[in-house]
């Protein structure tokens, strides 16, 4: 069984569409009993205690794009995630910062940025921020893409 935590800011926007997007893809390779998925954030309960839900364009981005998803309240990264997951997958630089508040040390080298697994390594820009969407999406399925090849080229599967 191989465990992957997506990891942004708000868990409202990115993490939650990588998450759905990632079991979509194992799902369609027939994988999904090998895999647990799951998505947290980094910003200190702010959105969890506001109860806040999936973001309505992330929602609007995965009913587009034929991606099945299961709304849900932002959840808080805690220090025990760490053991519980093999991968943890941060969108952008500042997540992987926010990401070394909860845990102590990545002593398994299980942290990473998504796009780190793709050709052209780089941050996943916030569209909470930027407001593009379509473009979250795109670097979302690469970085899936990418990181699932990963995991069958190292046979981790
Ligand atoms: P996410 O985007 O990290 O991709 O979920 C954000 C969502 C909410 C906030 C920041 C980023 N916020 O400040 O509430």
């Amino acid at each position: 069984m191989i465990k992957v935590l997506f990891v942004c800011l708000g868990n409202i926007c990115r993490s939650p569409m990588a998450e759905f997007v990632f079991k979509d893809i194992v799902r369609k390779q027939g994988l999904e009993n090998k895999f647990i998925i799951n998505s947290v954030a980094t910003d200190g309960g702010y959105n969890a205690r506001n109860k806040e839900s999936i973001y309505p364009e992330t929602k609007k981005i995965l009913i587009k794009n034929n991606i099945p998803f299961v709304d849900r309240i932002s959840t808080e990264m805690t220090k025990e995630d760490y053991n519980k997951y093999d991968y943890i997958l941060g969108m952008d630089n500042s997540n992987i910062t926010n990401i070394y508040k909860y845990i102590d040390k990545d002593t398994e080298n299980k942290v990473y940025r998504l796009l780190d697994f793709t050709s052209n390594p780089r941050d996943i820009a916030d569209p909470w921020y930027y407001g593009n969407f379509d473009k979250t999406y795109n670097d979302i399925i690469n970085g899936c893409k990418a990181f699932l090849s990963f995991l069958i080229n190292a046979k981790k599967i």
